[in-house]
């Protein structure tokens, strides 16, 4: 596990933009595993910026997003569809028709996971994979639990991400009790994987997460076994990290 500690948030930012852009001069075909939240937002008008200065090219890149709410369609604003449109798709060169995102208006949900797993694997699987880190751990939506889940599927939210999700809706009561999100194992298959955190709200569950126990309890903490993992702190979010 590699860290990188920024000394701000825009520090985070471009530090996270640019492990991104390297993967992607590496492989301008390449395939980008996308978060949402507050986190990533920085990071990505960083990639934007970089785009537009052709240090970058979206032209030939696939993306697969983490997770999406159920019943939210993509028109919804607090839809993570209409996250990515607003905060990079409709600012780069990037081919609609390559970003996808887990469908959580399907009829049937398991079977739209189930083909969700099959057309990562089908583009030959995700070069690099952006997370952010709940208060509780979570990864995409993977909640603490008894388990890690492996593959893509419908979630319950547990109520502390329904509260820290509601300063974005108008009412708590308009959050989304449901969600889909790639499993545990989707996310270690991904050849590398960037973490990003920022803030002092993040500093207990990132000490936690990445130099405590590896249990389900902590979702995060799986990333400890994966073989390529690069998280990107602000100084605030990396005041309790006891790395060398
Ligand atoms: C949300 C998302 C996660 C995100 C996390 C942290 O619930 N499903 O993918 O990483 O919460 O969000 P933030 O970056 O706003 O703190």
């Amino acid at each position: 596990m590699e860290f990188i500690i920024a000394e701000d948030y825009e520090g985070m930012s471009r530090a996270a933009a640019d492990v991104v852009g390297s993967v992607m001069q590496d492989d301008p075909a390449c395939v980008l595993g996308l978060a949402t939240g507050s986190t990533p937002i920085g990071m990505y008008a960083c990639l934007a910026e970089d785009a537009a200065s052709g240090t970058v090219s979206f032209a030939d890149v696939t993306t697969f997003n983490l997770d999406e709410y159920v019943g939210l369609p993509g028109t919804h604003d607090q839809s993570y569809r209409y996250f990515m449109d607003q905060n990079l798709f409709d600012k780069v060169d990037i081919d609609k028709a390559r970003t996808n995102l887990p469908d959580g208006c399907a009829a049937d949900l398991e079977a739209m996971c189930d083909a969700y797993e099959t057309k990562i694997e089908d583009a030959g699987g995700i070069d690099i994979q952006v997370l952010g880190i709940g208060h509780n751990g979570h990864i995409g939506f993977n909640e603490p639990c008894e388990d890690f889940p492996v593959a893509t599927h419908p979630v319950d939210l547990t109520e502390s991400t329904i509260q820290a999700n509601s300063r974005l809706f108008d009412d708590v009561a308009d959050v989304p009790r449901r969600a889909v999100t790639m499993g545990i194992g989707t996310i270690m298959k991904a050849r590398k994987v960037l973490v990003v955190a920022n803030g002092e709200g993040k500093a207990d569950i990132v000490s936690e997460a990445f130099t405590g126990p590896v249990v389900p309890e902590v979702p995060a903490s799986v990333l400890q076994l994966h073989p390529d993992v690069t998280v990107v702190l602000d100084a605030a979010a990396a005041a309790k990290l006891d790395v060398a």
